[in-house]
């Protein structure tokens, strides 16, 4: 690889111990993929914060990167393991929360902005069009790529955090106008209109992909929600980190010859799959993470109800402030649900907790069986509280 004169100085160890392994691991990085240089990120978002996936040898790491290591572009973290204020309330245990207060010390000692979030993009870490970021989580990567024609590569823990202290990431795999190209086509013959059923779409165009960058064609319009629901579904169940919409994702894209239909009735297969229980005893909603539109709905669907399951909903803590603002979170709290800011129901530590899962997320099934062994639910949103508040 190529090294400007700055990148060899923090190489040598002139910048610090932490700036010297990030960039250790970046070049390693780039090696193995074969990238020619190093490009500047103007964006960081960092996943596996969760003390359950870290662990004490993660811990111990990010202790080590936090003595000299600072972060040189605006960094967000993924959720975490719990709520970091309402922890108790989520019956959060007390060593795990000890460790996992530690793990977000550690990034706040580095500088990063230690709002924890599967959605930066909805509160402030939003990249333009054409900007080469490094992001973590999934269906954000998912979103930045395909939704905001950002350019990123799905980077670990490691990785994320080396280009935060360098500013840097290698130039490789999605980084490159060629490797962003649709290599197959999914022309879509069925009502695709909620978040729930953007999510069961990823889930057949995900299988149908088997790792490749669909074009899909047949969708007239789409929300927010209902993209951020695509991008977390179609890459959990197996396509690239990125997608094209034709008339709504930015990039320009070849079209490819082969061209595959999906059906009123594979969408109906995709949610029957994902079915296997109407007896949940717990409820997630805001996989991704709320938008302050979804806040609204909840607050309009649980005004003046009684929750009788355990319904937590995860969503920023930023949209969360607004929400109190707008008067949702005291109609939301009210009714007996919960908010899980910071964290959702695959990085918390439940497995054992509970027996079903309910949610209208489509990854949020698919980590909820592979996970933490939950029956579940597969439901529109309006169908997901009327569960939680049925005896
Ligand atoms: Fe976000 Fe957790 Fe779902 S990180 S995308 S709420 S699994």
């Amino acid at each position: 690889m190529r090294l400007t004169e700055e990148e060899r100085s923090i190489l040598e160890g002139k910048e610090g111990n932490a700036a010297k392994k990030s960039m250790e691991i970046l070049v390693a990085l780039g090696e193995i993929y074969g990238a020619e240089r190093l490009i500047p990120v103007t964006s960081v978002q960092i996943s596996g914060v969760s003390y359950a996936n870290l662990g004490d040898a993660g811990l111990e790491f990010l202790a080590e990167l936090a003595r000299d290591g600072r972060v040189r572009v605006k960094t967000t973290l993924n959720p975490a393991g719990m709520d970091m204020e309402n922890w108790r309330a989520l019956g959060i245990d007390e060593k795990f929360a000890e460790k996992q207060i530690k793990v977000i010390e550690a990034f706040a000692d580095m500088e990063v902005a230690t709002t924890c979030t599967c959605t930066p993009y909805l509160i402030g870490n939003k990249p333009n069009f054409g900007e080469h970021i490094a992001w973590g989580e999934s269906s954000a990567v998912t979103y930045a790529n395909s939704v905001l024609g950002a350019r990123t590569n799905k980077e670990g823990g490691p990785s994320a955090i080396a280009s935060a202290l360098t500013g840097k990431t290698a130039e490789y795999g999605l980084h490159l106008d060629e490797n962003r190209q649709a290599q197959f086509v999914v022309e879509v013959n069925a009502r695709i209109d909620s978040p729930m059923l953007f999510g069961a779409l990823g889930y057949v165009a995900g299988k149908l992909a088997k790792g490749r960058i669909p074009l899909i064609r047949g969708i007239g319009k789409a929300t927010v929600e209902e993209l951020k629901s695509l991008s977390a579904s179609i890459v959990t169940y197996g396509a690239a980190p990125i997608f094209h919409i034709e008339g709504i994702t930015p990039d320009k894209t070849l079209t490819p010859d082969e061209k595959v239909t999906v059906k009123q009735k594979e969408i109906d297969e995709a949610i029957a799959d994902m079915n296997d229980t109407d007896d949940v005893d717990f409820i997630f909603i805001g996989c991704p993470h709320c938008s302050m539109d979804e806040m609204e709905t909840l607050a309009e669907l649980l005004k003046g109800k009684n929750v009788k399951k355990e319904l937590w909903i995860g969503v920023a803590r930023p949209i969360k402030k607004m929400a109190d603002e707008k008067g949702y979170s005291k109609v939301i709290e009210e009714s007996g649900a919960k908010f899980a800011c910071d964290t959702c129901h695959v990085v918390a530590p439940l497995k054992g907790r509970f027996k079903a899962l309910a949610t209208n997320s489509a990854k949020g099934i698919y980590y909820g069986r592979g996970k933490n062994g939950f029956k579940t639910a597969f439901r529109p949103l309006a169908d997901c509280i009327k569960l939680a508040v049925e005896e």
